[in-house]
């Protein structure tokens, strides 16, 4: 049965603790798939030296983040949740696929182009040019045949793909057998909560967030400051819900009260400032029982780092396993 299985490679990057728009974009989804594929949680700390040469957060960082991924649902004994850096198999996959790449594709990388700005590819590291073939061999070490990602990361899954083909092609099994498969994307589709602020996306570093771990007072005293219909001044004042952020939020966590807090907006009748209130109720009763699981483990970071110690000698294994078949293929030993 197992075996049938196709697998799943997820990574993100350790950002410390998690907020509703990344369990809306990406966990919600990683659970849910749980069931029909194998599953491998990968925590990219090595990625993070691409935005910052300070690492000093960077465990912290993801101990938190493996606490929001378990609390939201992700059972480490099914899926196991790893390290970048404690599997050293993956710097070695990367060092073979990076010959297998040329440097004007990962110029043209357009996250990469978002990314630098500014800067110009004379003086970016030779390590952020190449962060995509990191990826590359952190997707096809454990032959991930499908790849969760938001929109952003469509492109290195397509760099993903190239590189396989170009290994597929260079190098067999004996038997003739591929080693790797190509990899698929798949979109999360409600890929984009958006920021407090009314911008596209939250996120940390927008300052617009709502975090996992935020209670309901938290979330209130967030919420007073977000973004609504700007015409609608106060209670009385018609409101337009279709532009309101609140209401895109009461559409994902209050579906119960929703077409009588449409109907209160258009009359008049409910005012923002209680439909923020009636907002954050509901964001935070959503989230109850992950905080509550997330409370435990923040109680127990150790038994945190037993599990993503677990995760990586599974890891280790299978990562292991593929690189005996890549260097025989290559005949190397
Ligand atoms: N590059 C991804 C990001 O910046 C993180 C990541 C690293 C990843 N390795 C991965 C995502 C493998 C999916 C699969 O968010």
């Amino acid at each position: 049965m197992t075996q049938n299985k196709k697998t799943i490679l997820s990574g993100m990057r350790p950002t410390g603790k998690l907020h509703i728009g990344h369990y809306v974009g990406a966990l919600e989804s990683w659970v849910e798939l749980q069931n029909d594929y194998k599953n491998y949680h990968l925590i990219a700390d090595y990625h993070t030296l691409t935005t910052s040469l300070n690492t000093d957060d960077v465990f912290d960082d993801s101990i938190e983040m493996a606490i929001d991924w378990i609390a939201s649902g992700i059972d480490p004994d099914k899926s196991p949740i790893f390290r970048q850096s404690q599997v050293k198999q993956h710097t070695e996959l990367f060092l073979i696929f990076s010959m297998l790449i040329t440097k004007a594709r990962l110029e043209k990388n357009p996250t990469l182009k978002e990314q630098i700005k500014d800067l110009n590819l004379q003086t970016i590291a030779y390590g952020h040019l190449g962060y995509p073939v990191l990826q590359a061999a952190d997707i096809l070490l454990y032959k991930g045949d499908v790849v969760p990602v938001g929109e952003d990361q469509v492109p290195h899954v397509e760099i993903t793909r190239q590189i396989a083909s170009n290994f597929n092609e260079n190098y067999k099994n004996p038997d003739g057998k591929l080693i790797f498969p190509i990899p698929e994307p798949k979109v999360t589709q409600f890929a984009r909560l958006p920021g407090l602020d009314g911008k596209a996306k939250m996120s940390k570093s927008l300052d617009n967030t709502i975090l996992l771990s935020d209670d309901e007072e938290s979330i209130k005293t967030k919420m007073k400051k977000a973004f609504t219909d700007p015409s609608k001044l106060r209670k009385g004042d018609k409101g337009n819900p279709d532009i309101c952020l609140v209401y895109t939020y009461h559409r994902k966590f209050n579906p119960s009260e929703i077409s009588e807090i449409r109907a209160g907006c258009k009359s008049g009748t409910l005012g923002c400032f209680d439909c923020k209130m009636k907002v954050s109720k509901a964001i935070s009763d959503y989230f109850l029982p992950l905080r509550e699981k997330r409370a435990v483990l923040e109680q127990n970071k150790n038994s945190v780092l037993e599990v993503l110690t677990e995760g990586e000698s599974k890891a280790r294994l299978i990562a292991e396993n593929t690189m005996q078949e890549v260097r025989s293929s290559m005949k190397l030993g």
